[in-house]
């Protein structure tokens, strides 16, 4: 594998390859990561990787500083799954100068569930997407569904701006007892870590609720959630959002949409300590 640091070695690299496969990644490495990597396998040649702890995406309060860095040990899990090119840019390479130039997503899409917990969050995510899509010029490229809002922006950015890369959506790889695998598992403590596959067990009870109900109407979605989010928060989680909709455009279902038997998703942030964990489960 190489390691390249600098965007005019990278495309000196690329030059002439029109069917690269790209998996952006902030490092830490897990099987999740793995999984985007294999399918980046399957879908073109070759594969490229980036490792880069983006700091547009983090608000100040967030990780920034305390995300976990793991280089060499990314860099052997990567040569494992015979990725051609690891990008591994520095802040100074990828952000030489401040970037004011920005993708800001739509309002209705990047301002609620994350966006509204994590304002700028999604902002942060398309500049560095949009500028790591110009640095390796992929065909493919590949985002994980466990971020599911992330993937629907990524992929109405590159509609909009005509982006010629597809964007190829990879199921959610879990734990043995449920738990989506996350970079951020790794700041659970063990009592935590016990506790956090309840996450997902309280999308499939709310999944199961919905499903169950003679008439899928609002007013069964809301009890579902109300449902979910009393659980966790009798087990001591601080849920940011815990909420169902709309698989198409992430807002909440109409009546109407539940009529006509709309696919919905139920997606929720919520906090178990310190530690912020998503997930999500489609109701289809
Ligand atoms: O999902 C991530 O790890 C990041 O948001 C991404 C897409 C690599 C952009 O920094």
């Amino acid at each position: 594998m190489k390691i390249i640091t600098n965007i005019h070695d990278l495309r000196n690299h690329l030059r002439g390859q029109n069917r690269a496969s790209f998996v952006p990644t902030m490092g830490n490495l897990h099987e999740g990561h793995l999984s985007l990597m294999r399918i980046a396998r399957q879908n073109g040649d070759p594969v490229v990787a980036s490792i880069f702890v983006n700091r547009l995406q983090f608000g100040p309060k967030d990780d920034f500083d305390k995300y976990p860095r793991t280089m060499e040990s990314d860099i052997a899990q990567l040569e494992k799954e015979g990725v051609y090119i690891l990008f591994a840019p520095s802040e100074d390479e990828l952000y030489p100068e401040p970037q004011d130039y920005s993708v800001d997503p739509p309002q209705n899409l990047g301002d609620i569930l994350e966006g509204e917990f994590r304002p700028g969050f999604f902002k942060g995510v398309c500049t560095v997407v949009l500028k790591l899509f110009s640095c390796v010029q992929p065909s493919v490229a590949v985002f994980g569904k466990k971020d599911y809002q992330q993937l629907m922006i990524i992929r109405r950015m590159c509609h909009q701006f005509a982006l010629p890369v597809k964007i190829i959506p990879a199921e959610t790889i879990r734990a043995k007892d449920g738990l989506a695998l996350s970079s951020r598992n790794g700041y659970l403590s063990s009592n935590e870590r016990e506790e956090a596959p309840r996450l997902y067990r309280t999308l499939q009870e709310a999944k199961s609720i919905i499903l169950n109900s003679k008439n899928m109407t609002l007013e069964c979605i809301h009890k579902a959630e109300q449902q979910a989010m009393s659980e966790l928060t009798q087990r001591g989680w601080a849920p940011d959002y815990l909420s169902a909709r709309l698989q198409s455009t992430l807002l909440p279902p109409t009546q109407e949409d539940l009529e006509q038997n709309a696919k919905l998703v139920i997606l929720t942030a919520s906090k178990l300590g310190k530690t912020r964990l998503i997930d999500n489960l489609e109701i289809e």
